[in-house]
């Protein structure tokens, strides 16, 4: 999950490649590097370990010039974030940069150890640069020597070869992990996504398992596994150039948190049009045995508050599952069932694995994805977009409300193919859903009391969260921000399982955040709570005024949310978790839109 660039341009390039790692920046930040290729042909290289302001400040003392160059920002892997496992990755005449993870490195590299190319670094892409290198020294050509060492390689990977006095020849080539090729005048691109492409060109293709490219600044030729010359359509793309700017927000994750009305508005008017549901074609439920729903962190979460809909409304059996464990358990799926895979970023690996081990096996794969031009969206029979718009910060929390919306509305289309609901009654659902942008945009307004709680909040080692029902997979969501964020270790619970295990936990020491409208479960959940203030248990009760009201005795704090939102309560519900997180974070001092050792792209398993 690192991010590459790489650049044959007409400007001096340096400056562009670090421009490209700004938006990578969000794959990875335990280092960054660059190499370019000066006017004497002579390839070199500046690495910086830490945030990518390191290597830009780095630059500015130790400049690089050069109109060709290749960029890397890492998530490390193999071995420590220290500048010698840093990318690029040069031996001999060979730079590489590399994003995935080369398997049988070890193989490698003791085979070429007994050929005297002893490796620096603790890493997995050194074998890269020294397989190479030993090619080249053999006499191949540069293109040769790439080819012999793709040959060799296994695992997942997307990399970029620069070579010393070749200032106008740079090889791509991808394996699992995503490559996009940036087509320019006279200018040539490559990079792990669109987006850190977007300030070069808008025209993009991109390369298939197994490709590879030979780039030069007026020319690409594609080859694929067997070397033979393909085409691989250039489409235009739209990403926009709003990627780095906060808006006048402190972080990303305030500014993205504030835009839930808006893109919930968006996204909502575009599935439901005058009282319909419009979805593509294909997208009648009526003849579908089961659900799977797949995917990682946040996304799974927001696919668990949807098994409960479509269970609920659509009496439409739901399995929901992590995708590392679903893949590797090999699951029986009928082919009467439909997978649905939920990815902002549409490029995480294990959800990817999980579709293509589903695909060919259920009748129809369906993708819930926020980054049109991703790989979960174009394998997908059917991607549904969830339009949330670019999500800086590594926290999701608008691209988890918006997919909360889309699966809200398959839930409902669901029932309507099943017949499950009647006119009245999909009416007064469509309804609520629709008053959902509206009723966060109140919730948004919790913000000044979630910071006050948070100065307490952030005192503490440890934070339970308890829900019921679909608001159960909210306290999983507020404990899995408030630990990603601040660093404070959380636990979500459903209530009625405390008094399996967990409340041997309570005391004075642990917070307990109760996330609870008043519904049909209310009291159950007021039981609960009771049993933990016996114990000393210091609640914060998040309900609505009538909630409060029948069960805010003896709570330490209560945050008021409006009442509304019907079953989708759990969209309304997800800000004041959000904002928990985010101002204990704050409250702390951590880095709230790069969390240590996370990365907002995780394409490797
Ligand atoms: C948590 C978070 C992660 C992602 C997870 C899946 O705030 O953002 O848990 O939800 O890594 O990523 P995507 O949605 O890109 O597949």
């Amino acid at each position: 999950m690192c991010g590459i660039i790489g650049i044959l341009g007409q400007h001096q390039v340096a400056p562009q490649l670090v421009e490209a790692l700004k938006r990578l920046e969000y794959r990875g930040y335990d280092s960054a590097g660059v190499a370019t290729i000066d006017a004497g042909g002579d390839l070199r290289r500046r690495r910086a370990v830490g945030k990518l302001v390191n290597l830009s400040d780095r630059l500015v003392n130790e400049p690089l010039s050069g109109r060709s160059g290749i960029g890397h920002t890492r998530w490390a892997t193999h071995g420590a974030a220290t500048e010698e496992n840093a990318h690029p990755h040069q031996r001999g005449k060979v730079a590489v940069v590399h994003n995935g993870i080369i398997e049988n490195f070890r193989e490698l590299r003791e085979e070429l150890s007994g050929s005297g190319y002893i490796a620096e670094s603790d890493t997995d892409t050194e074998v890269v640069a020294m397989l190479t290198a030993s090619h080249l020294d053999q006499g191949m050509s540069p293109l040769e020597a790439a080819r012999a060492t793709l040959n060799r390689l296994q695992g997942a990977f997307a990399l970029a070869f620069l070579f010393d006095g070749e200032g106008d020849l740079m090889i791509a080539a991808r394996q699992g992990s995503p490559l996009a090729v940036g087509h320019g005048d006279d200018e040539m691109f490559i990079g792990s996504d669109a987006i850190a492409l977007s300030p070069f060109t808008d025209r993009v293709s991109y390369l298939e398992d197994g490709d590879h490219a030979v780039l030069t600044r007026s020319s690409v030729q594609i080859f694929d596994s067997a070397n033979r010359q393909v085409n691989r359509e250039i489409a235009t793309i739209d990403v926009g150039a709003t990627v780095i700017d906060k808006g006048g927000y402190r972080h990303f994750m305030a500014k993205e948190i504030a835009q839930q009305p808006a893109v919930l508005g968006d996204v909502l008017n575009h599935y439901i049009r005058n009282d319909r549901i419009v979805l593509p074609e294909g997208m009648d439920f009526s003849q579908v045995d089961r659900l799977t729903i797949v995917a990682c962190g946040t996304a799974y979460l927001a696919g668990y508050v949807a098994k409960y809909w479509f269970e609920k409304l659509a009496g439409l059996p739901c399995d929901v599952d992590v995708a590392s464990e679903f893949r590797y358990r090999e699951p029986p799926l009928s082919d009467r069932s439909w997978g649905i895979f939920v990815s902002q970023s549409g490029e995480t690996a294990d959800t990817l694995a999980a579709l293509h081990y589903a695909r060919g096996k259920v009748a129809k794969t369906v993708g819930v994805v926020n980054v049109g031009t991703s790989a979960i969206a174009r394998d997908t029979d059917i991607a549904l977009p969830t339009l949330a718009g670019i999500e800086v910060c590594v926290a999701s929390s608008k691209a988890f409300t918006c997919q909360l919306a889309v699966l809200a509305v398959l839930a409902l289309k669901a029932a309507q193919d099943r017949g499950r609901l009647s006119d009245a009654e999909l009416a007064r659902h469509l309804d609520d859903l629709r008053s959902v942008p509206a009723l966060v945009n109140q919730a948004l307004t919790t913000a000044e009391e979630c910071r006050h709680l948070s100065g307490w909040l952030s005192e503490f080692q440890d934070v339970l969260f308890l829900g019921r029902g679909p608001l159960y997979p909210v306290a999983l969501e507020g404990a899995l921000k408030l630990k990603e964020l601040s660093y404070i270790h959380a636990e979500g619970y459903a209530s009625g399982e405390l008094k399996h295990g967990p409340i041997a936990l309570i005391d004075q020491h642990m917070p307990v955040v109760v996330v609870a409208p008043r519904d049909a479960l209310f009291e159950k959940t007021v039981s609960n709570m009771q049993e933990v203030m016996a114990r000393h248990g210091q609640v914060i009760l998040v309900s609505d005024s009538e909630g409060i009201r029948e069960g805010g005795d003896g709570v330490y704090a209560s945050l008021t949310m409006p009442s509304g939102g019907g079953i989708f309560a759990p969209i309304i519900y997800a800000v004041p978790m959000q904002y928990l997180a985010y101002y204990t974070a704050v409250a702390k001092g951590t880095d709230v839109d790069q969390p240590r050792n996370l990365a907002k792209s995780v394409t490797v398993e």
